[in-house]
This record gives C-alpha cells, structure tokens and sequence, in this order.
C-alpha cells in the first residue's frame, strides 16, 4: 500500500515537472506547514519586483489544478499584491485529504518557474503554531510573537525568516550576520517567543516561525509614527471632527523631519 501510494507520489511528481518544464529558484526550500483540521492559513508567494510576471498561480499536486490570481471562493483565494510584489494564497476549512505538496508559480514569457514549496498537513495538532498569524506595531516601537511547537520539535532548530530574502534569526546563535534588535528566547518546553525592538517600517511583511522544517507564517504590519502624531494632533485640536487637516499634517510632517 505504502509502495503503491509512493510509485503514484513520484508518477505524478514527474508528470508534474514535465507538464511544467519547470525551473526552480534558488531560493527553494522544503518547507511543512501543519494546520488543524477545519482551519485556515494564508501563504505569501514573492515575485520578482523589477521583472514581475505575467502569470502568478498556486499549484496543487492533489488535483493537478492551477489557481491564478485574482480567485475569489469559498475555501481558496489567490489574491495578487503588486505592491509589495507578492501574492497570497488563503486556504480555508481545510479538510486531511487535502495533504501534500503545494507550489508557488510564476510565468514569464511562457516559462514557468516555482518559487516555493510547500507541504501541507492537516493534522489534530499543529506541530508549529502562532496565536494570530498577523501582528503589529508602531515605528520605533517593539512586538514580540510566541511561536508554539509540539513536543516532537524540543531540539530542533528554532528560527524566525523573513520570506523575502529568507533571512533567518536563531535561536541561541550570535553569529554577527544577526541584528541586535530581534532577540528570541526559547522555553525549552512547548513555545520560543520572538522579541523586534526599534521596528522600522521596513520590517513590514511576512516572516515565519520554524522548528526543524515545519513552519507558520505572520504577517508584521509596522506603523508610520508621524500618522499617530498627527491623528492624535488633529483630534485634540478639533474634538468631535472625523476632517483631516491636510496644513497641520504637512506642517507635523515638516517639524518631525527637522528633529
Ligand atoms: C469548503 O469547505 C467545506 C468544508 O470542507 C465544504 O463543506 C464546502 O463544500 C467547501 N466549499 C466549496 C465551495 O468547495
Ligand atoms: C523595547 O524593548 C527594549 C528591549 O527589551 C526595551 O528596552 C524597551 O523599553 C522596549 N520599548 C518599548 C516601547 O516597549
Ligand atoms: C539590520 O539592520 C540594518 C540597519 O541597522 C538594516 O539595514 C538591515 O536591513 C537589517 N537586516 C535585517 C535582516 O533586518
């Protein structure tokens, strides 16, 4: 049984990379995400920023299907984000036949290539899990995540990426590639907790955290601190206006730079 559903996992892994003619990223990594059954998750998938794709699409090797951006239905959506040069990928209600592995895909001038793989299980109990899988904090200000893991993962490696460029900050390593302003602590027991102080707007975006090679993934929304200032600013001035007064927001902007 095992040998027969192995011969159908390779089968259709080469029909798979023949259909495609597919080129991988360097970048690529073998990444196992658990969710519990019924549950939700939202994957991001970079592109290249200066050469984004034509075609952007999550490729399932259950069924074989192609899910382009912008799909929009009831358990999947595959939304694009030009922006930040990026799409994602949320699964909802996922069920245990869903298991197995799942690619990020762009095409340019009819080459596919992937971007990221990942292998999806849905399971009782995640074996790597956050409280919410989107945080955030003001500029300048700290945030810290718990990543949880189950007890399989005690002595594995804990890290806590970035996607964009996969850079990665460990725990219990001080290697001098590593920025003083994340600190992680791990319990030994069942969570490590992930600290940034002095966040920067560039910190903004997705980061993951990881035991051996099951990860999650969270979402950092950073701040601008002038926007506080200047809505506190216009609200003590006008109480009682919704009305943003555009001079005063200029004028806040200006003095905020002199300092
Ligand atoms: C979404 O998932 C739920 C739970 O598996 C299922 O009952 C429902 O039919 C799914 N919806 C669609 C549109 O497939
Ligand atoms: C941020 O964390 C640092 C280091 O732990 C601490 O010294 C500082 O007071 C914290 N700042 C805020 C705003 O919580
Ligand atoms: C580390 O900090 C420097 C400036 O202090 C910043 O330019 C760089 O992007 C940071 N690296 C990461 C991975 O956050």
């Amino acid at each position: 049984m095992a040998a027969y559903a192995n011969a159908k996992l390779f089968y259709i892994s080469v029909v798979f990379w023949l259909i495609l003619g597919v080129e991988c990223y360097s970048g690529l990594s073998n990444h196992v995400l658990t969710i519990m059954t019924g549950g939700s998750v939202t994957i991001p998938c970079h592109y290249d920023e200066k050469n984004p794709p034509q075609k952007k699409y999550w490729f399932s090797e259950i069924d074989t299907s192609k899910i382009y951006t912008d799909t929009i239905e009831e358990n999947l959506s595959v939304i694009d984000h030009p922006d930040q040069s990026l799409f994602t990928v949320t699964m909802r209600n996922l069920q245990n036949n869903q298991n197995g592995p799942y690619y990020c895909v762009v095409e340019t001038e009819g080459q596919p290539t992937v971007t990221y793989e990942l292998h999806l299980k849905v399971r009782s109990a995640p074996d790597v899990s956050v409280v919410s899988s989107s945080v955030s904090g003001h500029e300048g200000g700290n945030v810290s995540v718990q990543c949880f893991y189950s007890s399989g993962y005690q002595n594995e490696l804990k890290q806590w990426c970035r996607y964009k460029d996969q850079s990665c900050y460990t725990v219990g390593r001080t290697d001098t590639s590593q920025n003083s302003s994340v600190q992680i602590s791990d319990d030994g027991r069942n969570s490590f907790t992930v600290l940034m102080t002095g966040l920067r707007l560039s910190d903004s975006g997705w980061f993951f955290c990881s035991a051996g090679e099951a990860m999650n993934p969270v979402y950092l929304t950073v701040i601008e601190a002038e926007q506080v200032t200047v809505h506190l600013t216009v609200t003590e001035a006008e109480p009682g206006s919704v009305t943003t007064d555009t001079s005063t927001e200029k004028e806040l902007r200006f003095s905020l730079s002199q300092n």
